[in-house]
């Protein structure tokens, strides 16, 4: 016995939307990713003055897993990179290396290394910036969003 084809197809249709939403709590942008990041940096900072080693390793920790922005954003930023796009991911790659590198040494209650990975973690957030922002912000400005 097999099922009739519109109802397999339209089953398999069904998982392939659920999915994205099974694996993220919410359709993310763009820019609320980084507002996350940026508020785990200042967490990170605020842990390295009082010596708060499980903080900084939690923070890092919540850097380097850091949830992606939903597929169409991801799109348009993508889109917005256009033939950079091996230095942009190499740029996020970065962060999470650093920002695992930092977690370790937080880990390690190790000071001098905790701060020298967060120093090379604000180098990588700026690194980024520098070479991308503009491009990006242009691309997702409202009068260039697609027709919904
Ligand atoms: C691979 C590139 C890249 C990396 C790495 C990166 N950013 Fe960004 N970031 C961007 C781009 C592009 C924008 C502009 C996006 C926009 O405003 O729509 C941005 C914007 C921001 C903003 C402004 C958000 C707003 O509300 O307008 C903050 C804050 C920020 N990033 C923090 C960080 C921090 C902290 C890190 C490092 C932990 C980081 N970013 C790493 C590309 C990057």
């Amino acid at each position: 016995m097999s099922f009739p084809r519109a109802t397999s197809r339209a089953a398999l249709v069904v998982a392939v939307l659920a999915m994205p939403l099974a694996s993220t709590a919410a359709a993310e942008t763009f820019q609320s990713v980084m507002q996350g990041l940026a508020d785990d940096m200042n967490r990170v900072q605020s842990a390295l003055f009082v010596e708060d080693f499980a903080t900084v390793t939690e923070a890092a920790e919540a850097i380097a897993d850091h949830p992606k922005p939903s597929l169409g954003e991801r799109r348009r930023v993508l889109s917005a990179v256009g033939s950079r796009v091996s230095e942009f991911r190499a740029l996020d790659q970065q962060v999470h290396d650093t920002a695992e590198g930092l977690a370790n040494a937080a880990r390690d209650q190790d000071l001098d290394q905790s701060i020298r990975y967060h120093a090379r973690l604000v180098n990588a957030c700026i690194a980024c910036h520098s070479a991308f922002r503009d491009d990006v912000v242009s691309a997702l400005s409202p009068e260039n969003a697609p027709e919904r």
